[in-house]
C-alpha cells in the first residue's frame, strides 16, 4: 500500500500532541488523522487546526476503541497520553489496536530520555518501559521514539521561566539532548508517513533522536541568565510541590548523564554513536538549536 493517505489516530493532543498533528497535517503525504479526546474534555485546538478531525471516546472502553479504529481503518495509533494515563489508557489502546486487525504500529507515549531497562525504576520512565513491555506481551509492533528533552521546557527546567536566574543542580556541565517539538512532530509525521509500516526501522525500534547536545550552563549563557547553583534537595523554583519535584529528579537524570538519547539505562553508560543515531531517517533535514528555538 502507497504510503501516501495513511491512516493515522492521535491519542492526546497537548504539549507534544499538537505539534505531532500540525506535522502530520502539512505533511506532502497527506495522512489522514483523527485526534482521540476524553469524553466531556474541552479540546480547543489551536486555529490552524482546528479543522482537524476530532473524536471522543473513551479510553477505558476497549470495544469502543477497536470499533472506532476499524470504522476509520486505522494504520498507526501514536499514543501523547500523559502520566495519570500512562497505564490505563495505553493497555485500552494497545489491546484496540491489536483487537482492530487494521493497526499495523503503535507509538506509545515515550517523548523523552530512553527508558529502555527503566522497568522497576518505580518513576515515569519505569512506567513507560512496562508499556513498552506490554506491547512486546500482546506481540503488537510498536516504535518507541526517544528526543531528550523538548527545547521549549529549557526554561522550565531550571526555573529561569518566571526568574531571572537559572537554578542548576549539581555541575550543569553533562551535555544532554533536546529536541524541539516542531523538529519532533516533522521527525514523526516523515517517519510514519515515508516509511513502509513493515520496515525494519520502524517495527520493534527505539529511534533515538537529536536535536542538539547541551548543558545546562550553556543553556542559561544562551538565554541570558545568571546561574545559581543549587544543591540536591534545595529548591528550583517551581508553581508546586510536584513541579519541584519533577525538576529535581529531572536535574538529577541530566547531571547523570541519562538524558542523553544515546544513554542506556541497561548497561548504566552512553552507547557511542546512538545519541541521534534516527535522525539519519529524516535525510536533508536541519535540526533546530537552543540558539536558533529562542532568537
Ligand atoms: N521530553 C520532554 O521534555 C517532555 C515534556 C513534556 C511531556 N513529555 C512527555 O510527552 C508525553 C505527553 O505529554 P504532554 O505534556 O504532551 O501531555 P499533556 O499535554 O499533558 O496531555 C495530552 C492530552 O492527553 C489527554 N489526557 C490528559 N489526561 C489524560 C489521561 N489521564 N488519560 C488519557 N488522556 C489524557 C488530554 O487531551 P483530552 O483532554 O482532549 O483528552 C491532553 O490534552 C508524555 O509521555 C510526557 O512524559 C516530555
Amino acid at each position: 500500500m502507497s504510503a501516501l493517505n495513511r491512516s493515522i489516530a492521535l491519542a492526546g493532543a497537548g504539549a507534544i500532541g499538537i505539534p505531532i498533528l500540525r506535522a502530520l497535517l502539512n505533511h506532502p503525504n497527506h495522512p489522514k488523522v483523527v485526534v482521540l479526546t476524553r469524553p466531556g474534555s474541552k479540546k480547543d485546538l489551536p486555529s490552524d487546526l482546528s479543522l482537524a478531525t476530532v473524536i471522543p471516546v473513551d479510553y477505558t472502553d476497549v470495544a469502543a476503541l477497536t470499533a472506532l479504529f476499524k470504522e476509520h481503518n486505522i494504520e498507526v495509533v501514536i499514543s501523547t497520553v500523559p502520566p495519570p494515563g500512562y497505564v490505563t489508557a495505553q493497555h485500552a489502546l494497545a489491546d484496540a489496536a491489536k483487537a482492530s486487525g487494521s493497526v499495523k504500529l503503535f507509538v506509545p507515549s515515550e517523548w523523552g530520555v530512553p527508558t529502555e531497562g527503566a522497568k522497576g525504576e518505580g518513576n515515569l520512565f519505569g512506567v513507560k518501559d512496562e508499556v513498552a513491555e506490554y506491547l512486546k506481551s500482546i506481540g503488537l509492533p510498536y516504535t518507541r521514539i526517544f528526543t531528550g528533552l523538548f527545547t521549549s521546557f529549557i526554561p522550565w527546567v531550571i526555573g529561569a521561566d518566571a526568574e531571572s536566574s537559572a537554578y542548576i543542580q549539581g555541575t550543569g556541565k553533562t551535555p544532554f539532548t533536546t529536541t524541539s517539538e516542531e523538529d519532533i512532530g516533522g521527525f514523526v509525521a516523515h517517519v510514519l508517513t515515508s516509511l513502509p509500516l513493515t520496515s525494519p526501522d520502524l517495527v520493534n525500534a527505539s529511534l533515538r533522536i537529536q536535536g542538539q547536545k547541551i548543558t545546562l550552563q550553556e543553556c542559561a549563557r544562551l538565554l541570558n541568565k545568571s546561574i545559581v547553583l543549587v544543591a540536591e534537595g534545595e529548591s528550583i523554583p517551581a508553581k508546586t510541590d510536584g513541579e519541584k519535584h519533577l525538576k529535581a529528579f529531572l536535574q538529577t537524570q541530566m547531571e547523570g548523564g541519562m538524558a542523553s538519547t544515546g544513554w542506556d539505562r541497561r548497561s548504566n553508560r552512553e552507547i557511542e554513536g546512538a545519541a541521534g543515531s534516527a535522525n539519519k531517517l529524516w535525510e536533508g533535514h536541519v535540526w533546530q538549536t537552543v540558539a536558533s528555538s529562542f532568537a
